[in-house]
């Protein structure tokens, strides 16, 4: 099977809107059947790489190693690849969406966690470690949205590692939690666009009231006009506590 028919299959799969055990059930079947021959994900990067777009292509990702393959235009289907180089894992994080994973090339290392804490405290995670194992080339797994689906994946021993996964529509914009299991912290990581566009907000305001003008934020996505917000109500309570010093906002949401 190659990406375009697995696309086909997989949105037919969703349209008939199966109860969830069955979804993953039959959805996880098919992964399995665009793992098993690899040439069309070869193809794939061989087309980026040559094309002269192949940066522009790409939406920017709270993850640097992740290349998007497809989205269809009502956003109920994304497919992402993912490759590993390193021994390091990446940072524990959630989803905004379920997600099928699948390894492509030698095995994909997953640690997932449960949440422990009821979420009231901003800032504070605790989290307790549930599994540690390996998906080997052609097997599939899957992650649940939000508290339920919180992970960090990999490689392993320094091969080189091919995953990908299959997500639905997000139910959160813009961010996912990053977890910092050993501080007990969670943290807000940003699509490097959002983050981007609330530093640019930032600038505008620091520039004086007449370059942010509330007909501008009138006419911004709710989200964007949100963590702008909260990014710059947090740079006031810094500067109040420690005037002089700039932080990084992605660091600090
Ligand atoms: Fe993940």
């Amino acid at each position: 099977m190659n990406l375009e028919e697995f696309c086909e299959r997989f949105q037919t799969l969703q349209a008939e809107r199966p109860e969830t055990p069955r979804f993953l059930h039959i959805g996880q079947q098919l992964l399995r059947g665009l793992l098993r021959d690899p040439a069309w994900f070869g193809e794939c990067l061989q087309g980026y790489i040559a094309g002269p777009t192949f940066l522009a292509d790409q939406p920017t990702s709270v993850f640097d190693n992740e290349i998007r393959l497809h989205r269809s235009p009502d956003k109920s289907l994304t497919i992402l690849a993912y490759i590993w180089d390193s021994q390091d894992l990446c940072a524990v994080h959630d989803h905004g969406a379920w997600g099928l994973i699948g390894s492509l090339l030698s095995p994909l290392r997953e640690v997932k966690y449960r949440r422990l804490d009821d979420g009231e405290v901003e800032g504070f995670a605790r989290l307790d470690q549930v599994s540690d194992s390996l998906l080997e080339p052609g097997e599939v797994g899957f992650v649940l949205p939000l508290n339920q689906g919180i992970h960090q994946t990999g490689a392993v021993g320094g091969a080189l590692t091919l995953s990908l996964g299959i997500y639905g529509r997000s139910i959160r914009q813009g961010y996912i939690h990053f977890f910092n299991p050993a501080e007990k912290r969670i943290t807000r990581a940003h699509t490097r666009i959002l983050f981007r566009k609330v530093l640019a907000l930032r600038a505008l305001e620091a520039m004086g009231e007449t370059f942010l003008a509330p007909s501008l934020l009138d006419s911004l996505p709710e989200g964007l006009v949100r963590e702008f917000e909260r990014s710059s109500s947090n740079s006031k309570l810094r500067s109040l506590s420690n005037p002089g010093v700039f932080e990084n906002p992605r660091k600090l949401v």
